[in-house]
Formats: C-alpha cells, structure tokens, sequence
C-alpha cells in the first residue's frame, strides 16, 4: 500500500485530482469509479477547476459509482444520483451515456437481474481503471457493512446501524435514511486495476489503521485492500493518525 499523509484536506484532495489528472492523461477515456459522502467533496471541487479552467477533459471518461440507497428516486436530493449531479457532472463535460450510477427504483423483482447487468457494463467497458473509496467509521467500503464477503459482486444489502447513525447528517430525520442500498461488492472493487481511498478526520482513523495493518478480515471491509496490488490511501494527519 502506498500511503500519502497531506497536510490538511485541501491537500488531500488536490493529490487526489492529480491521481485523476494523470490517469487521464496517460487514457482520455478511461472507466473511474466514483464514491459518494463527505470525503470526496474537496476532489469533485478540484476537478471542476481543472476542467473550467481547460486543463482536463471528460468527453471520453465513463464513470460507475459505487452505490445508491435503494428506494430512493434519482430526483430525490438525498440520493447519489443527485449528489453526483450537483457535486461534480453538471460542470463537467461528461456524455450522460457514459455515467453509470445504480438505480434506487429497481422493483425487488428485478434487482438479481439488474445487479448482475451493472457488474456485467463495468466488464463490457472494460473494467475499471481507477476506483476512488472513502471508509465508513466500521471500515465498510461503498455499502458492504462488516461481514461482507470478500467474494460479494454488486447486490442489495442492508445498511447497519452505525452507517444510518453515521448517514443520518444528511437527512432532516434519522428516521428518513434509507435502510437498504444496491453496492458494488467488495470482489467488484478488488478487480479495479488502481484503488485510492480518501479519508479524512479523527473518526476515520481507527478504521484507516484496521484497513491497513490490521487482521485481513471480513469485519473490516476495508481490509481486503491489503491484498491489491495497487492502493494509494490519501490521508490527512487525523485520519493517519493512529497508525504510528
Ligand atoms: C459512498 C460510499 C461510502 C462512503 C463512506 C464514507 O458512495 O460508498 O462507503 O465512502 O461511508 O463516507 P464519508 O465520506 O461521508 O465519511
């Protein structure tokens, strides 16, 4: 694992852009795989500067995210859909056919088919080229929860009490987060050929030093990527903090 301590956020996410910066420059239309949440915020800001000020292009890039809480519309403004709308694809010259984001709405029926569709795109395109994560308190990574399997594709899964506590500053009740969301899985995550996570922030920093010299366990989602052969972790001191 390579690790990168930044200064303060600011940094980390100005690494982070360069990370995307790069990768463009060596493919244009490269296959990036997106997260949501807090962390990635400052990154999705860096990369609409270098695009307005036309030092990077999107015209060709395909992006999949990671999650979306099931039951949600993609007009609802607490959905991933919305999020990535706002946050990063409205200011960037990005062809709408190339965003792949999951569908909250998919009726139960459906959603075996539907899941295995969207892993089915990423391998159709190719495979994923570049996966951005962030890490939940409980060292989940998208919305694969302790005791994911490591062998877990993109499927429908129950969000644990920790991530609807930790979720819950975006919505006006804690009683409004959705239970359930379609997730990568964690084997749908391992098969991107480059992985960077972003953590920021004290309350990260025990799962960042699980994920990175702790026990490889399924408890510790974040954990897998000790077995991948190409993770950059941008930290800030916070989130670095507890692995000296
Ligand atoms: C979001 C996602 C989650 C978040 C994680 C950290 O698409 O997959 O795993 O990355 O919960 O969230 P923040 O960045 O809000 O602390």
């Amino acid at each position: 694992m390579n690790i990168i301590t930044t200064k303060n956020y600011e940094e980390l996410s100005k690494k982070a852009a360069e990370l995307v910066a790069q990768q463009l420059q060596q493919k244009p239309n490269s296959v990036l795989g997106l997260a949501t949440g807090s962390t990635p915020l400052g990154l999705y800001s860096q990369l609409i500067k270098l695009h307005q000020s036309g030092q990077l292009f999107f015209k060709d890039v395909v992006t999949f995210n990671l999650d979306e809480y099931f039951g949600l519309s993609g007009s609802d403004e607490h959905s991933y859909h919305h999020y990535m709308f706002a946050n990063l694809f409205n200011q960037l010259d990005i062809a709408s056919a190339n965003i792949f984001i999951p569908d909250g709405l998919i009726p139960l029926t459906e959603i075996k088919r539907y899941c295995f569709d969207y892993e089915q795109s990423i391998i159709d395109h190719r495979g994923i080229d570049l996966q951005f994560l962030g890490i939940g308190n409980n060292g989940h990574l998208g919305f694969n929860e302790p005791g994911s399997s490591f062998n877990s594709v993109t499927r429908l899964v129950d969000l644990s009490a920790n991530t609807i506590t930790a979720n819950a500053r975006f919505f006006s009740d804690q009683n409004l987060v959705p239970r359930q969301a379609i997730t990568m899985g964690l084997a749908t995550i391992m098969k991107a050929r480059k992985i960077v996570l972003l953590a920021s922030g004290i309350a990260k920093a025990e799962a960042v030093r699980q994920a990175v010299v702790g026990e490889v366990t399924e408890l510790v989602p974040a954990s897998i990527l000790q077995q991948h052969r190409d993770v950059t972790l941008i930290l800030d001191p916070d989130a670095a903090s507890a692995l000296k």
